[in-house]
């Protein structure tokens, strides 16, 4: 058994600091003094140094420190992955593109043609997650007006000819939404590797979906009691239909020398948290079964730093910090480890990690805390390498 690590890309902006709440690397707020990408040159104009230079470098750094890969987050304000990651791969010689995807935007047979070219130019580093979307005005924003569970069997559908026309000719199918005739992707095409899917989601619906089609089940982190419970739940749903589930988490960290060090640094990011940026998440509509997991560790409402520690070494307020999931894991690099081995114990095959500065963390992830896993169970430590 092997762990996958893959690292984050920040498609929407990124922070030089963690203590710090402005975007200032990239353009996403205006450009200052001590922005990067694109940052001010002498007489004051753009210096010309672009973000995908920034994702250049990081995911450079990440493929040096020892990530497979990475994901590379779809929102409305995000740069598109479909462009980012070929733009990437010219750049990097091993690192792999989890593209996050939602079916519903993309023909299922031109995609699988997409994927299937990035497949053939890249040496086959594509992978997916899959994603369904979190319903409410974002949902709407992307023209997507289905309900919840409608998108869920749409996923299911897409999936179902995504992988028909890679692997069948003369491919026909018939669906509540999608109907193909002899379809099949060319040969040359077709030959190339079927991408990896991860596929994110916590309702029954994505559970239900995952285990039709994912190779790996992905989950933001979450109260570890109520993470293996569902880990069990898509496994169980998996071993049904007669295969193994692999399951990985994604989570950010704060990785520092002393646990003090870390602490220390969410502390100053807590408190230099802007009351509209709570008021920005705490006021966002969604259906999305995971994102009320999070929001149910309620980091807007608290006053104190230390109110959301939810567990040793587990903190509720990320989300505030850099929006996103709330609930990252923040230590000593041996806690750390610790704390992504007791995750592997748990049934985690993989991790897709992340840490506020992208580029340096990946460093120091990779350096620091990834050779000391298996430390706190020796028999993880093959699992791990
Ligand atoms: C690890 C992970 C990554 C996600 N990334 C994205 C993303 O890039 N873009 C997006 O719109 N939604 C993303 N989501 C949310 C998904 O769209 C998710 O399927 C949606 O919230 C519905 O989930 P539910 O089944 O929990 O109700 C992500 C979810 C998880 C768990």
């Amino acid at each position: 058994m092997t762990i996958d690590f893959h690292w984050r890309l920040p498609t929407h902006g990124c922070h030089s600091s963690i203590r710090r709440g402005n975007y200032d690397r990239g353009d996403w707020s205006p450009p200052g003094p001590e922005n990067l990408a694109p940052g001010l040159d002498r007489a004051g104009g753009d210096d010309g140094y672009r973000y995908i230079d920034h994702l250049a470098q990081i995911a450079k750094a990440a493929e040096s420190a020892g990530f497979q890969g990475g994901l590379i987050p779809s929102f409305p304000n995000t740069d598109d992955p479909w462009v980012i990651s070929p733009l990437l791969a010219r750049e990097t010689s091993t690192f792999r593109f989890m593209i996050a995807f939602q079916p519903g935007f993309g023909n299922p047979v031109h995609t699988a043609r997409a994927a299937a070219s990035l497949q053939r130019a890249t040496g086959g580093r594509l992978l997916f997650n899959i994603i369904t979307g979190g319903g409410g005005p974002a949902q709407l924003w992307w023209g997507d007006s289905f309900a919840h569970d409608d998108r869920y069997g749409r996923t299911d559908e897409w999936l179902d000819v995504f992988k028909g026309v890679w692997n069948n000719r003369g491919f026909t199918y018939r669906g509540r939404f999608y109907e193909v005739a002899d379809g099949g992707l060319p040969p040359l095409l077709a030959a190339e590797d079927f991408p990896e899917i991860w596929f994110s989601g916590s309702s029954d619906a994505a559970l239900r979906v995952a285990s039709n089609h994912a190779d790996y089940y992905l989950s933001w982190l979450e109260p570890f009691d109520q993470l293996f419970d569902k880990f069990a739940r898509v496994k169980e749903k998996t071993a049904a239909l007669g295969r193994r589930q692999k399951c990985a988490i994604r989570v950010d960290l704060v990785a520092r020398r002393t646990e003090e060090e870390a602490w220390r640094d969410i502390r100053l990011g807590f408190e230099n948290v802007s009351d509209e940026t709570r008021q920005r998440w705490r006021g966002q509509a969604t259906d999305s079964v995971g994102a009320s997991r999070q929001a149910a560790l309620r980091p807007t409402e608290a006053t104190r730093w230390d109110d959301l520690i939810v567990a040793p070494n587990l903190w509720g307020g990320f989300s505030l910090l850099r929006g996103g999931p709330a609930l990252g894991i923040v230590g000593s690099y041996e806690q750390c480890a610790a704390k992504l081995d007791e995750l592997i114990q748990g049934g985690a095959d993989g991790f897709i990690l992340a840490g506020t500065p992208h580029l340096e963390e990946a460093y120091r992830v990779g350096e620091e805390v990834l050779p000391l896993l298996g430390r706190s169970a020796p028999a993880l430590r093959e699992a791990a390498e």
